[in-house]
């Protein structure tokens, strides 16, 4: 018995105004198609197949570049003639699956949860049904299906639009997720007919269809009161955007974490904190990001896909694909391009941007400089402005800087080049050569000192300042 899915995302959202899918529009940083992947993943679904409409390529793209557990295909939905039509394109995904159960769910409703999932597959499973609808009770009914219960399950749905005003006041709604026994499905869901208010293929018909041949259909009222929702248009967007950013801070409330204010925080469904954590506004986690315990972030942080440890201190820090290990302080305004990794114990200041780089144990980077494409060592010390040169129009190179090193403000390191360990460059130089250990390297212009040069230009200098004062004191 394997358990599938279909998931609809042939629309194209025209209120939302954009060239994409309706379903690659985000919720917190992530299509809503990828909410609903990693639901059907997360409940162990194994097959799953897409059916795509609007901008199709678009969602072959997606779906090809995602790292996805189950097997993922798509199909093509030419015209756009209901959801029952739009099931009918999964013919041959369907019959290649034929001894088990389909769930079928809308791209454009993101928050199914695998709970939800295994929970209707339970009573589905249990009662024999040949078809289990997830329903909601929701206080505003307007536009869903309505459920019309019996005594031992439901004998339908009945659109908003097709609704008489006894139906209208029901508030049990058809969420748009249903499990259905493919071969049962397969039997009835080309019967179904355009016969009403909107001129569709009513993918709810199957259920009348169903039940007249003596099959059960029943509900499962999800625990998850947001199961049903959908965006519509850019307002529906940002409602369920703000939904979905409540809870997750709500969630980490539960766990310990310190918010001093919600305002601007943004914090990504694979995002991981540890206890003990402040977390202050217009702080953005995104992607794979794992927060230790005991740290705090500050005002403005971006953080994707980055592995911060504990007792880390970052403020209006941008860090991307990095690492940072426990006991670091970074900020304020300072930038980790991808592959940095920042050793425990470093402190980083002021305007400093590191790429694709390394910086050992205590190593302190204060103010104004660049780190790209090096290899540093632990305790060393740079100056303010430091620079390394890993550029030359064409080809990168590394620089590799050694234990204890001391490089002066102001030094450029032209690489590929080597500081040795513990050797100083005095400030202001441009260093070409590779410095031994325990060297200093001088590499600036002799001082050259002409006496006197200065007192002839002075004159001329002082004598107009001398004028302009004299108006001011008038
Ligand atoms: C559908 C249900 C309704 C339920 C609601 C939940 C039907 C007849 N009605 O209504 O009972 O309360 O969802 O949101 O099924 N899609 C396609 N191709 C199509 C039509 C739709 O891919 O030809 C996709 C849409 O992109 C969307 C999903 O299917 O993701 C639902 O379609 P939509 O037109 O929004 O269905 P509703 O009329 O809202
Ligand atoms: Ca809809």
């Amino acid at each position: 018995m394997e358990n599938n899915a279909v998931i609809l995302a042939g629309g194209q959202g025209k209120r939302m105004k954009t060239d994409k899918p309706k379903v690659l529009c985000n919720v917190i940083g992530e299509p809503m198609l990828e909410w609903v992947l990693t639901a059907c993943e997360n409940a162990q679904l194994e097959n799953i197949c897409v059916v795509k409409g609007f901008a199709a390529e678009m969602i072959d793209e997606y779906v090809n570049n995602r790292s996805s557990k189950a097997e993922i295909q798509t199909v093509m939905q030419e015209e756009r003639l209901g959801t029952g039509h739009a099931v009918m394109q999964a013919k041959d995904f369907l019959e290649a699956h034929k001894d088990g159960n389909t769930l079928i769910l809308c791209g454009d409703a993101p928050f199914i949860d695998a709970d939800t999932i295994n929970g209707a597959l339970e009573l589905h499973t249990q009662r024999d049904c040949s078809v289990t609808v997830v329903t909601s009770r929701v206080e505003n009914p307007t536009g869903y299906g309505r459920i019309i219960r019996t005594e031992n399950g439901i004998s339908g749905i009945v659109e908003h639009k097709d609704c008489d005003p006894y139906q209208l006041a029901i508030t049990e709604i058809n969420s748009g997720c249903y499990w259905f026994k493919t071969s049962d499905l397969l039997e009835v869901l080309f019967d179904i007919t355009p016969d009403n208010a909107q001129g569709e293929y009513y993918l709810t018909d199957c259920i009348e269809l169903l039940i007249a041949k003596g099959k059960t259909a029943d509900a499962y009222i999800s625990h998850n009161p947001n199961v049903a929702l959908v965006a519509n248009d850019r307002r529906g967007l940002l409602m369920l955007n703000d939904i979905a950013r409540s809870e997750i801070i709500g969630k980490f409330l539960d766990d310990g974490i310190e918010f001093c204010c919600t305002d601007g925080v943004s914090i990504g469904n694979n995002v991981t904190i540890g206890a003990g954590t402040v977390i202050h506004s217009g702080v953005i986690l995104r992607g794979n990001t794992t927060i230790g315990e005991n740290c705090v972030l500050g005002n403005n942080c971006i953080i994707e896909n980055t592995r911060v440890g504990n007792n880390v201190n970052l403020n209006n820090v941008q860090a991307y694909e990095s690492v940072i290990e426990d006991d670091v302080k970074i900020g304020p305004y300072v930038q980790l391009r991808p592959n940095s990794h920042i050793m425990r114990g470093v402190k980083i200041g002021d305007f400093v941007e590191i790429k694709n780089s390394t910086i050992g144990e205590y190593t302190a980077v204060a103010h104004l400089t660049y780190i790209g494409d090096s290899d540093v060592g632990a305790n060393v010390n740079f100056g303010c402005g430091v620079v390394t040169v890993n550029y030359n129009g064409d080809k990168k190179f590394r620089t590799v800087i050694e234990d204890n090193a001391f490089i002066g403000c102001n030094t450029n390191l032209i690489a590929p080049v080597r500081v040795g360990k513990g050797a100083y460059t005095a400030a202001g130089s441009t260093i070409t050569k590779d410095i031994p250990d325990n060297a200093l390297a001088i590499e600036r212009g002799k001082a050259e000192i002409k006496e006197g040069y200065a007192s002839r230009k002075l004159k001329a200098r002082t004598e107009k300042y001398e004028q302009q004062k004299k108006i001011e004191n008038k």
